[in-house]
């Protein structure tokens, strides 16, 4: 099997598929690893360190693998590049970007999203939305820490004594709960909010607090573990009682988000208001719409004395290990995809990688995928008189 790995082209990437060591380990099992020169420029690694690891740094062979792993969705000229029949890896964002769907499928790749493989305990180790959203979330903090023109921990000094600062975070999957882990760490006294009833436990050995809001919602939990899209009213009564809590925190990160929808809207300019001058807001929801109404995703804006930043991508912040954790999660689902004699096989019937796969033979084959797309279902399969006929399902609903 050769795999290889394009340099990325999206602006503002600049992580990378392929870390030295994971090079090394996929060539030592027979895998051939083959890198566009540069591609690991931008996360600090260089074309001899891959070399060293065994992988060959070749100009024009980052699309030439029997597998291309790579970050960010392609462009249209970049699966163009693509061999019929070969798969790719990427994040392909299913849920909303149905134009490249289509590109993939009618350039006949078969495309697996990182967005896509099933959240279960075996698929763990290639879960990069955990992988890269560890990262966010941590990094939200940091700005938080470094936005506002307060101390985050309790100080007693000969000047006197510092009061520490007090951090709300909105959201308590994998980022938020990074997010209060950093800023416990750093000194904050600690407060979340989640539709979720489960992370109330996570959040408080965080050493964080769980902000009960009296809005008569018992638990949004919907399929795969995530939370369901709240209704207007419960929005509406969420959005209220959670802006008595807002008034009084030094920073709100907020990481609240509901695959393939525009993310939930959870504090309104009212709210912000009513901050203390000087506070901090950290939107990781920016780039689908956010969960602050004042956000401009990209920006940092001062809007009624308080700082609102809205980082896009911020995983790329940190590329070297968003890199390191990210390739990790790609070699492993490689690993899913080679045989005993290291060639390369599909196996749609292992539930990973049918569930990751959003095109095949010039289908669209996951279903958020086909009504992103706005594709039509294709039509149930004839009856078939063989007694063992398999399940044609792709079993790729995890993203609710
Ligand atoms: P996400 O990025 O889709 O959402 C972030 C958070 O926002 C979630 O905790 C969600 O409940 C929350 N949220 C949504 N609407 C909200 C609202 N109106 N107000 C407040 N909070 C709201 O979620 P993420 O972080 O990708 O994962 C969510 C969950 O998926 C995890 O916490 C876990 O339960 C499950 N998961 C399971 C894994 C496994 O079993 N291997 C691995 C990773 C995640």
């Amino acid at each position: 099997m050769k795999v290889s790995i394009p340099q990325e082209s999206a602006a503002g990437e600049t992580r990378v598929a392929i870390v030295p060591e994971v090079a090394k380990k996929l060539t030592t099992s027979g895998i051939e690893v083959v890198v566009e020169p540069g591609a690991g420029a931008a996360a600090h690694i260089s074309d001899a360190a891959l070399a060293e690891a065994g992988a060959k740094v070749e100009a024009g062979a980052g699309f030439t693998g029997d597998v291309v792993a790579k970050v960010a969705p392609p462009s249209a000229e970049e699966i163009a590049k693509i061999q019929r029949g070969s798969a790719l890896i990427a994040f392909l964002q299913p849920l909303t970007n149905g134009e490249v769907a289509k590109a993939l499928a009618g350039a006949g790749v078969t495309a697996f999203a990182m967005e896509a493989v099933p959240r279960t305990t075996r698929a763990q180790s290639m879960d990069a939305l955990s992988s890269q959203a560890t990262v966010a979330g941590y990094r939200a903090a940091l700005i938080g820490a470094q936005e506002l023109g307060r101390f985050f921990p309790m100080l007693t000094t000969a000047a006197g004594t510092i009061r520490p600062a007090k951090v709300l975070v909105l959201g308590a999957g994998v980022a938020g709960l990074q997010a209060i882990a950093t800023a416990r760490r750093l000194g904050a006294v600690v407060s979340a909010f989640d539709v979720r009833a489960a992370v109330k436990e996570q959040i408080e050995s965080l050493g964080a607090r769980f902000v009960e809001l009296d809005i008569g919602l018992e638990d949004a939990e919907s399929a795969g573990g995530y939370a369901r899209a709240l209704t207007d009213e419960e929005q509406q009564r969420q959005r209220e009682a959670l802006a008595d809590v807002i008034a009084q925190q030094d920073v709100v990160i907020s990481t609240a988000a509901v695959p393939g929808r525009a993310a939930p809207l959870l504090i309104i300019e009212s709210a912000v208001e009513r901050m203390a001058a000087g506070s901090a807001i950290v939107d990781l929801a920016a780039e689908t719409g956010g969960n602050c109404e004042l956000t401009e995703a990209g920006q940092t804006v001062v809007r009624h004395d308080v700082k609102i930043v809205g980082p896009v991508n911020l995983a790329a912040s940190m590329p070297d290990h968003a890199s390191q954790l990210y390739a990790k999660n790609v070699q492993a689902l490689l690993g899913l995809m080679v045989d005993d004699e290291g060639a390369f096989k599909l196996d749609f019937e292992d539930d990973i990688i049918a569930g990751a796969c959003i095109t095949r033979d010039g289908e669209i084959v996951h279903e958020g995928a086909r009504s992103a797309a706005g594709v039509e279902a294709p039509p149930p399969a004839a009856p078939t008189t063989t007694a063992d006929a398999g399940d044609s399902s792709t079993g790729a609903d995890q993203e609710g």
